[in-house]
């Protein structure tokens, strides 16, 4: 075994711009990069983009584009992401590159060699969004994952993929580590149980793609394609030395998401079975991340911007979120509320105070000299034997990608540093002169732990890390110190000045929510304009006179005055009126441009309003100061 540690992301399809989805990708590769990379291991990062196939070719064509122009465009907002997100990839491939079509070359060659390549037709369906063959049972409603599919008959070359069911389903029992976690490893052992079909591997409806050498006017499909990047990445076919190194023997993790497990757990290995080349160690698919509950999609339009949310909550505060928020495997949601509540509470309350505190009593009490005076009681070796489980812990957690269960090893150390200083009170110790040997020690301790504390979230939070480590007066370059520098108590160089504290992370005030309090979407049934409005005459009248009608228990009929003349007016509430004659000297509001019509013989030149309450109609009364025939608007 060789030293090498070798990680990779998916290549993305440069079509669209990297999300919170893909950064989340990228940033675990990270993390486990910088991880392994101080626990010494010699660490190879790749990662990179897909631009090949049928979706790029039109994509570029749509924007009058050659292909080649395109992905040279659209690979940039990668690599710029990744700089921004302080991503500490090796290498960035992309599948146009030479040194890749080498590869590709190359894995085609052996396969077939060994006769797991043949010529036939396809006749099927064909997803062009998912740049995959669709077998009919796969289709929900004439789709494949809620996307149109399109017929194709066609010549093309297949890869024997049904041929490694019984050795696939082997390596995936015999290699525990094989898939990542658990959960999902259930679901690929189930769907090669129902049966592998073979691969159709090449495509003549599009040239956007790397010529298949066996005919001519046949482009690789991409999966084939995609695929092999991770051999590229780790020297295959160029440094023979390299790729046994970091491939043959060393460690090989891929990272991925959910949606492309299949791919890397079944024909992904297969493909390498049948080349006769080692499978990875590990695939890692970790899950969806979902938007303030709801499904991540441009037609939402609730796309998370990665460099947005920089902007927002500071680089560290983003990684620490994505990596403390989701449970590996399982999907998870990207809301507001709980990352600020993760900033104030986990950043700046208990790693930031625990700094600040620390920085500010040995500047109080020893000027910021550290000072090494072994004075120990019960709660030193309590805390000592807690760091000693944390590094444990963390370790077992971080290679089960248990980022979130990893993180919380850290803060539960940090969280009893904080109980240690409420333990120890330096401010008593002190006040007693006898006991100053005591406070350097409880503050010899604090320091030390911090210092220890940096190394551990070093992986996840790189600027951070450093920025304690300057508070603390060291400058440390994480690049070259290893975990187990550090690992042993009284690592601190004893003798060293404290340098000022500056906050790490600043509170953010939660913003009361703004929600509005009406509803900005309100559906208006037949609507009408302010002009058919306003051809409605609506005035306040005075009731002069009320009669009931004979022969019509429902009409009472008034006579109103209107401000100008006087009107009879009928109107159907007698039912909700049994004493009419109390209505007299009310004001009430009228519509005087209705057509006259006659009820039960009585003329009615207008009409009186009412509401509705409870099934009771009442009359609109107005105040007695409005004045007679004022217009209601
Ligand atoms: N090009 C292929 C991969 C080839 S690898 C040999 C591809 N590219 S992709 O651009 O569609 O990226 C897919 C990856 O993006 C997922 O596997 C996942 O890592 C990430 N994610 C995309 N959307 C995501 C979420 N909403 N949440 C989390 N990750 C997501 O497939």
């Amino acid at each position: 075994m060789s030293n090498s540690f070798y990680i990779t992301s998916p290549i993305y399809y440069p079509n669209a711009a990297p999300h919170v989805g893909t950064a989340y990708t990228t940033i675990i590769c990270d993390v486990v990069s910088r991880y392994k990379r101080i626990k010494g291991y010699d660490v190879s990062f790749m990662t990179g983009v897909d631009e090949h196939g049928q979706k790029i070719q039109e994509a570029a064509e749509k924007n009058g584009f050659t292909p080649q122009q395109w992905v040279d465009k659209m690979s940039l907002n990668f690599t710029t992401l990744w700089e921004k997100l302080n991503i500490s990839n090796t290498d960035y491939l992309r599948t146009t590159q030479e040194r890749h079509i080498e590869s590709v070359r190359e894995i085609v060659k052996r396969v077939n060699e060994k006769g797991d390549i043949y010529r036939g037709e396809y006749v099927g369906k064909y997803s062009v969004s998912e740049e995959t063959f669709v077998p009919e049972n796969q289709l929900v409603d004439g789709k494949y994952m809620g996307k149109e599919v399109i017929d194709v008959k066609e010549v093309s070359y297949f890869f024997r993929l049904s041929k490694y069911e019984d050795a696939l389903l082997k390596h995936i029992e015999e290699n525990p580590d094989f898939i990542k976690p658990e959960s999902k490893k259930n679901e690929v052992v189930a769907f090669i149980k129902q049966g592998l079909q073979d691969l159709s591997i090449s495509r003549t409806t599009f040239d956007w793609g790397i010529p298949l050498e066996l005919e001519k006017g046949h482009v690789i499909y991409v999966w084939f394609d995609a695929l092999t990047v991770y051999l590229t990445g780790a020297g295959f076919k160029k440094d023979e030395k390299e790729f046994g190194e970091i491939w043959s023997n060393g460690k090989v993790t891929h990272v991925i998401g959910k949606d492309i497990l299949r791919f890397h757990a079944i024909i992904w290995p297969a493909m390498l079975m049948s080349a006769g080349i080692k499978l990875p160690d590990t695939v890692a698919a970790h899950g969806w991340w979902t938007v303030e509950g709801e499904k991540m999609s441009k037609s939402l339009g609730n796309v998370v911007n990665p460099e947005e949310e920089v902007k927002k909550y500071g680089l560290d505060a983003f990684r620490y979120y994505l990596m403390r928020e989701a449970t590996f495997g399982q999907d998870a949601d990207y809301s507001k509320k709980a990352m600020i509540q993760r900033i104030n509470s986990d950043l700046a309350n208990d790693l930031g105070n625990l700094l600040n505190r620390t920085i500010g009593m040995q500047k109080k009490y020893f000027n910021s000299e550290v000072i090494l005076n072994k004075v120990e009681d019960k709660y030193d070796i309590e805390i000592k034997d807690l760091w000693e489980k944390t590094v444990e812990d963390l370790d077992i957690h971080m290679n089960e990608f248990q980022f979130s269960e990893a993180l919380k090893d850290i803060w539960k150390f940090i969280g009893r540093m904080n109980k240690y200083i409420d333990e120890c009170e330096p401010w008593n110790l002190a006040k007693d002169g006898s006991k100053k040997d005591r406070l350097s020690t409880v503050m010899y301790n604090l320091v030390d732990s911090l210092y220890k504390i940096s190394m551990l979230i070093y992986p996840f939070m790189p600027d951070t890390a450093e920025k304690i480590v300057r508070q603390l007066g060291l400058n440390i370059d994480f690049n070259t110190l290893k975990l187990e520098d550090i690992r042993k108590w009284g690592s601190y160089p004893a003798g060293n000045k404290l340098d000022e504290a500056v906050p790490l992370f600043p509170r953010i005030e939660i913003e009361p929510e703004n929600k509005k309090d009406y509803n900005e979407n309100l559906h208006i049934e037949n609507p009408i304009t302010i002009n058919d409005f306003n051809k409605v005459e609506i005035k306040v009248v005075e009731i002069i006179k009320a009669e009931k009608i004979k022969d019509a228990d429902k009409l009472l009929k008034f006579i109103v005055d209107t401000g100008t003349e006087k009107r009879q007016i009928v109107s159907g509430i007698a039912k909700w009126y049994p004493d009419e004659k109390e209505l007299i000297g009310k004001k009430v509001t009228a519509v005087l441009n209705l057509e006259p019509v006659t009820l039960k013989g009585e003329l009615s030149q207008g009409m009186l309003l009412t509401t509705t309450e409870k099934k009771k109609i009442r009359l609109i009364e107005i105040s007695k100061e409005v004045k007679t025939g004022s217009i209601v608007k």
